[in-house]
Protein backbone atom coordinates (compact mmCIF):
# COMPACT_ATOMS: atom_id res chain seq x y z
CA UNK A 1 0.00 0.00 0.00
CA UNK A 2 2.66 2.60 -0.82
CA UNK A 3 -0.07 4.92 -2.86
CA UNK A 4 -1.22 5.68 0.74
CA UNK A 5 2.08 7.85 1.01
CA UNK A 6 0.73 9.88 -1.49
CA UNK A 7 -2.93 10.31 -0.37
CA UNK A 8 -3.02 13.86 0.44
CA UNK A 9 -4.86 16.68 -1.08
CA UNK A 10 -5.44 20.81 -0.36
CA UNK A 11 -8.12 21.57 2.47
CA UNK A 12 -9.24 25.43 1.02
CA UNK A 13 -12.31 25.63 2.39
CA UNK A 14 -13.66 28.76 4.27
CA UNK A 15 -12.27 29.73 7.82
CA UNK A 16 -13.50 29.07 11.28
CA UNK A 17 -12.49 32.11 13.63
CA UNK A 18 -13.01 33.40 16.72
CA UNK A 19 -15.00 36.09 14.96
CA UNK A 20 -17.73 33.95 13.26
CA UNK A 21 -17.69 31.11 15.67
CA UNK A 22 -20.76 31.09 18.23
CA UNK A 23 -20.54 31.23 22.22
CA UNK A 24 -22.35 28.25 22.66
CA UNK A 25 -20.65 25.51 21.78
CA UNK A 26 -24.05 23.49 21.49
CA UNK A 27 -25.20 25.90 18.78
CA UNK A 28 -22.01 25.80 16.64
CA UNK A 29 -22.37 22.37 16.97
CA UNK A 30 -26.02 21.90 15.74
CA UNK A 31 -25.16 24.11 12.71
CA UNK A 32 -22.16 21.94 11.46
CA UNK A 33 -24.77 18.88 11.93
CA UNK A 34 -27.29 20.86 9.86
CA UNK A 35 -24.12 21.74 7.11
CA UNK A 36 -23.18 18.50 7.63
CA UNK A 37 -26.69 16.60 6.39
CA UNK A 38 -27.55 19.46 3.67
CA UNK A 39 -24.19 18.72 2.04
CA UNK A 40 -25.39 14.94 1.71
CA UNK A 41 -23.04 13.30 3.97
CA UNK A 42 -24.86 9.67 4.68
CA UNK A 43 -25.22 8.41 8.19
CA UNK A 44 -24.01 12.45 8.96
CA UNK A 45 -24.90 11.86 12.77
CA UNK A 46 -23.08 8.66 12.87
CA UNK A 47 -20.01 9.32 15.59
CA UNK A 48 -16.83 7.31 16.91
CA UNK A 49 -17.36 6.75 19.99
CA UNK A 50 -14.37 5.59 22.57
CA UNK A 51 -14.55 4.83 26.05
CA UNK A 52 -11.93 2.79 28.68
CA UNK A 53 -12.62 0.76 31.25
CA UNK A 54 -10.55 -0.29 34.49
CA UNK A 55 -7.84 -2.21 32.07
CA UNK A 56 -7.17 1.48 30.38
CA UNK A 57 -7.62 -0.30 26.34
CA UNK A 58 -9.51 2.56 24.59
CA UNK A 59 -12.54 0.94 22.22
CA UNK A 60 -13.87 2.64 19.65
CA UNK A 61 -16.77 2.04 17.47
CA UNK A 62 -19.74 4.09 15.69
CA UNK A 63 -23.15 4.52 17.27
CA UNK A 64 -26.09 7.40 16.11
CA UNK A 65 -26.72 10.60 17.73
CA UNK A 66 -30.33 10.46 18.56
CA UNK A 67 -30.92 13.55 20.14
CA UNK A 68 -28.63 16.96 21.13
CA UNK A 69 -29.75 19.51 23.36
CA UNK A 70 -28.18 21.84 25.87
CA UNK A 71 -28.01 18.87 28.58
CA UNK A 72 -25.54 16.96 25.91
CA UNK A 73 -25.83 14.25 23.17
CA UNK A 74 -27.44 10.88 23.03
CA UNK A 75 -27.51 7.66 21.47
CA UNK A 76 -28.68 3.75 22.67
CA UNK A 77 -27.69 0.74 23.11
CA UNK A 78 -27.46 -2.25 25.09
CA UNK A 79 -26.16 -1.82 28.66
CA UNK A 80 -25.07 -5.42 28.55
CA UNK A 81 -22.75 -4.62 25.77
CA UNK A 82 -19.03 -4.04 26.03
CA UNK A 83 -19.23 0.09 25.74
CA UNK A 84 -22.18 0.01 28.44
CA UNK A 85 -19.41 -2.36 30.64
CA UNK A 86 -16.26 0.04 29.65
CA UNK A 87 -18.67 3.27 30.70
CA UNK A 88 -19.64 1.57 34.02
CA UNK A 89 -16.05 1.37 35.33
CA UNK A 90 -15.11 5.00 33.56
CA UNK A 91 -17.71 7.24 32.37
CA UNK A 92 -15.19 9.90 30.61
CA UNK A 93 -15.76 9.07 27.25
CA UNK A 94 -14.92 10.81 23.49
CA UNK A 95 -17.12 11.60 20.61
CA UNK A 96 -15.55 11.95 16.80
CA UNK A 97 -18.13 13.31 13.80
CA UNK A 98 -15.77 12.96 10.85
CA UNK A 99 -17.37 14.67 8.60
CA UNK A 100 -14.43 14.77 5.72
CA UNK A 101 -16.78 16.23 3.00
CA UNK A 102 -17.11 19.50 4.61
CA UNK A 103 -12.74 19.17 5.52
CA UNK A 104 -14.39 19.40 9.40
CA UNK A 105 -14.09 17.24 12.17
CA UNK A 106 -15.63 17.82 15.48
CA UNK A 107 -14.29 16.01 18.64
CA UNK A 108 -16.03 16.10 22.17
CA UNK A 109 -15.08 14.96 25.59
CA UNK A 110 -17.27 14.15 28.23
CA UNK A 111 -19.11 11.77 30.72
CA UNK A 112 -21.47 9.35 29.93
CA UNK A 113 -24.50 8.60 32.34
CA UNK A 114 -28.17 6.53 31.28
CA UNK A 115 -30.61 9.23 30.25
CA UNK A 116 -34.34 8.28 31.76
CA UNK A 117 -36.22 4.92 31.30
CA UNK A 118 -39.23 6.88 30.04
CA UNK A 119 -36.67 8.97 27.39
CA UNK A 120 -35.60 5.43 26.22
CA UNK A 121 -39.51 4.52 26.37
CA UNK A 122 -40.14 6.66 23.87
CA UNK A 123 -36.91 6.26 21.40
CA UNK A 124 -37.87 2.68 21.81
CA UNK A 125 -41.69 2.42 20.32
CA UNK A 126 -40.58 4.89 17.50
CA UNK A 127 -38.20 2.67 15.89
CA UNK A 128 -39.05 0.38 13.26
CA UNK A 129 -40.52 -3.04 14.51
CA UNK A 130 -37.54 -4.90 12.78
CA UNK A 131 -35.23 -3.01 15.37
CA UNK A 132 -37.44 -3.96 17.81
CA UNK A 133 -37.20 -7.39 17.80
CA UNK A 134 -33.58 -6.93 17.08
CA UNK A 135 -32.65 -5.41 20.22
CA UNK A 136 -34.02 -8.45 21.70
CA UNK A 137 -32.91 -10.77 19.50
CA UNK A 138 -29.13 -9.84 20.29
CA UNK A 139 -26.93 -10.29 23.07
CA UNK A 140 -24.47 -7.67 22.10
CA UNK A 141 -21.03 -7.92 22.45
CA UNK A 142 -21.04 -11.51 23.93
CA UNK A 143 -19.84 -14.51 21.87
CA UNK A 144 -22.19 -16.82 20.15
CA UNK A 145 -22.10 -19.87 18.38
CA UNK A 146 -23.23 -18.89 14.55
CA UNK A 147 -25.55 -16.47 12.92
CA UNK A 148 -28.25 -18.87 12.52
CA UNK A 149 -28.33 -18.52 16.04
CA UNK A 150 -29.50 -15.09 15.92
CA UNK A 151 -32.23 -16.16 12.94
CA UNK A 152 -33.96 -18.69 15.33
CA UNK A 153 -34.20 -16.02 18.17
CA UNK A 154 -35.53 -13.68 15.48
CA UNK A 155 -38.24 -16.14 14.25
CA UNK A 156 -39.06 -17.42 17.62
CA UNK A 157 -39.57 -14.16 18.86
CA UNK A 158 -41.59 -12.93 15.46
CA UNK A 159 -43.44 -15.91 16.22
CA UNK A 160 -44.72 -15.34 19.56
CA UNK A 161 -44.84 -11.53 19.93
CA UNK A 162 -46.44 -8.95 17.39
CA UNK A 163 -43.54 -7.09 17.54
CA UNK A 164 -45.80 -3.62 18.18
CA UNK A 165 -46.64 -4.74 21.67
CA UNK A 166 -42.90 -5.83 22.65
CA UNK A 167 -41.78 -3.53 25.36
CA UNK A 168 -38.18 -2.30 25.70
CA UNK A 169 -35.50 -4.62 27.11
CA UNK A 170 -34.47 -3.63 30.59
CA UNK A 171 -31.54 -3.75 29.43
CA UNK A 172 -31.73 -1.52 26.80
CA UNK A 173 -31.57 2.27 26.72
CA UNK A 174 -30.22 5.06 26.03
CA UNK A 175 -27.01 7.06 27.31
CA UNK A 176 -26.20 10.73 27.62
CA UNK A 177 -22.44 12.16 26.63
CA UNK A 178 -22.45 15.56 28.83
CA UNK A 179 -19.63 17.52 26.90
CA UNK A 180 -16.74 18.58 29.44
CA UNK A 181 -14.50 19.94 25.90
CA UNK A 182 -15.42 20.19 21.98
CA UNK A 183 -13.03 20.93 19.57
CA UNK A 184 -14.23 22.32 15.70
CA UNK A 185 -11.62 21.42 13.31
CA UNK A 186 -11.64 23.40 9.64
CA UNK A 187 -9.10 21.97 7.20
CA UNK A 188 -7.50 25.31 5.76
CA UNK A 189 -4.22 25.64 2.56
CA UNK A 190 -1.24 24.34 3.28
CA UNK A 191 -1.97 22.38 6.72
CA UNK A 192 -2.70 25.82 8.29
CA UNK A 193 -5.76 24.28 9.61
CA UNK A 194 -8.02 26.55 12.34
CA UNK A 195 -9.20 24.88 15.67
CA UNK A 196 -10.96 25.90 17.93
CA UNK A 197 -11.35 24.39 21.21
CA UNK A 198 -14.44 24.99 23.85
CA UNK A 199 -13.59 24.84 27.23
CA UNK A 200 -15.61 24.82 30.77
CA UNK A 201 -14.66 27.96 32.90
CA UNK A 202 -16.79 28.67 36.07
CA UNK A 203 -19.69 27.40 34.38
CA UNK A 204 -19.02 29.76 31.55
CA UNK A 205 -17.39 28.14 27.77
CA UNK A 206 -14.67 30.28 26.81
CA UNK A 207 -12.92 29.52 23.06
CA UNK A 208 -9.05 29.33 22.70
CA UNK A 209 -7.14 28.50 19.50
CA UNK A 210 -4.88 25.31 19.04
CA UNK A 211 -2.29 24.71 16.84
CA UNK A 212 -3.09 22.49 13.82
C1 LIG B 1 -23.11 3.26 10.90
C2 LIG B 1 -23.20 2.49 12.20
C3 LIG B 1 -24.10 2.87 13.17
C4 LIG B 1 -24.18 2.17 14.38
N1 LIG B 1 -25.04 2.62 15.33
C5 LIG B 1 -25.10 1.99 16.53
C6 LIG B 1 -25.91 2.50 17.59
O1 LIG B 1 -26.58 3.55 17.47
N2 LIG B 1 -25.95 1.79 18.76
C7 LIG B 1 -25.22 0.64 18.94
O2 LIG B 1 -25.31 0.05 20.01
N3 LIG B 1 -24.41 0.17 17.98
C8 LIG B 1 -24.33 0.80 16.77
N4 LIG B 1 -23.50 0.33 15.79
C9 LIG B 1 -22.70 -0.89 16.07
C10 LIG B 1 -21.47 -0.50 16.92
O3 LIG B 1 -20.48 0.12 16.12
C11 LIG B 1 -20.85 -1.70 17.66
O4 LIG B 1 -20.51 -2.73 16.75
C12 LIG B 1 -21.79 -2.28 18.70
O5 LIG B 1 -22.49 -1.27 19.39
C13 LIG B 1 -21.05 -3.13 19.72
O6 LIG B 1 -20.04 -2.37 20.31
P1 LIG B 1 -19.33 -2.80 21.70
O7 LIG B 1 -19.12 -4.28 21.64
O8 LIG B 1 -18.05 -2.03 21.74
O9 LIG B 1 -20.26 -2.42 22.79
C14 LIG B 1 -23.37 1.03 14.59
C15 LIG B 1 -22.45 0.65 13.61
C16 LIG B 1 -22.36 1.37 12.44
C17 LIG B 1 -21.33 0.96 11.41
Amino acid sequence: MNQLLNFRREYSATEFSEENALHDPFQQFKNWLNDAVQSGIEDANAMVLSTAGKDLKPKSRIVLLKNVNSEGLSFFTNYNSNKALQIEENPNVSLLFPWQLLDRQVRIEGTAEKVSPEESDEYFISRPEGSRIGAWASPQSRIIPSRKYLEEIEQELKAKFIARSLPRPLYWGGYRVIPELFEFWQGRSNRLHDRLEYYRNNGNWKIRRLAP
